[in-house]
């Protein structure tokens, strides 16, 4: 049984570079304490590393960038620092749209809506609409997403879709969650030194490569990057088979 019956997409050609990167972006209030700083200023300064690694992508020709921008679990926190992301998330919206759109740059945003006031809503969907034509690099930003969330979305779709099924299987649920459009992340990279996935990307990391670095996001630089994609290019990826059999192997099957 080949690979191509598991839902994991289909083996991805091995390359220098990975074709899409997700990254949990983790230390802005840590790198603002640091400094005696509000934690808001960590995430003002965390825009500065996202305009950084947009620009690292397109240079690179990576074609997918998968950012976790706001946590369903990050309303939690004090309501100030939940204001003020949601106001630096839609100022952001509004001066960095016309730069992405000029750089080419397709921008999708996943995660659940509905709890965003109607005014973000409405910029998110002229955000993605005014980019959707673009051919270069697909940035998608999750706000308010959820892992769990995704997964439990995308299985009520398909019900109302198919109606009353009693069995479905892996690759009917694919076309229903977050990503349709990417393959899933080849890189997955979490700054700020936790080990944990914090209910991101849960079932389109199933194969990723898994990347930890103590470095506070909003130090995370071009020189911080390479040093992931180094280490990415030093993996095998052997999708469940022998590291004899991919050198036997064309490697597809
Ligand atoms: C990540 O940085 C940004 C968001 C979760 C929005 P944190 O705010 O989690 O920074 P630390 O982990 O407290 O340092
Ligand atoms: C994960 O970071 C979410 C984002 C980066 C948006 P957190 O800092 O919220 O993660 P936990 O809760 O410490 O695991
Ligand atoms: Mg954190």
């Amino acid at each position: 049984m080949g690979l191509f019956s598991s839902s994991t997409k289909q083996v991805p050609p091995i390359q220098d570079l990975p074709q899409h990167v997700a990254v949990i972006m983790d230390g802005n209030g840590r790198w603002a304490k640091k400094r005696f700083l509000p934690r808001v200023a960590g995430h003002q300064r965390g825009l500065e590393s996202v305009r950084a690694l947009v620009k690292a992508c397109v240079r690179l020709d990576i074609q997918y960038l998968t950012l976790f921008a706001f946590s369903s679990e990050n309303w939690r926190r004090p309501p100030e620092e939940v204001t003020f992301l949601m106001s630096l998330f839609l100022e952001a919206l509004d001066r960095e749209v016309r730069k992405l759109h000029e750089a080419n740059v397709i921008l999708k945003l996943i995660g659940d809506r509905s709890s965003f006031n109607p005014t973000l809503q409405q910029k998110m969907l002229e955000a993605e609409q005014q980019t959707a034509g673009n051919t270069g690099l697909t940035l998608t930003i999750a706000v308010n997403y959820g892992g769990r969330w995704d997964v439990v979305h995308a299985f009520n779709q398909l019900l109302k879709d198919k109606g009353a099924v009693t069995e479905v299987t892996e690759s009917d649920l694919t076309p229903y969650l977050s990503m349709p459009y990417a393959p899933e992340p080849d890189l997955f990279i979490r700054t700020g030194g936790e080990t944990r996935i914090s209910n991101f990307l849960l079932w389109q990391l199933a194969y990723t490569e898994l990347y930890f670095t103590p470095t506070l996001w909003p130090d995370f630089d071009d020189a911080a990057f390479e040093a992931a994609l180094t280490s990415y290019q030093q993996r095998e990826r052997r999708f469940g088979r022998t590291s004899e059999q991919l050198s036997t192997d064309s490697g597809t099957s």
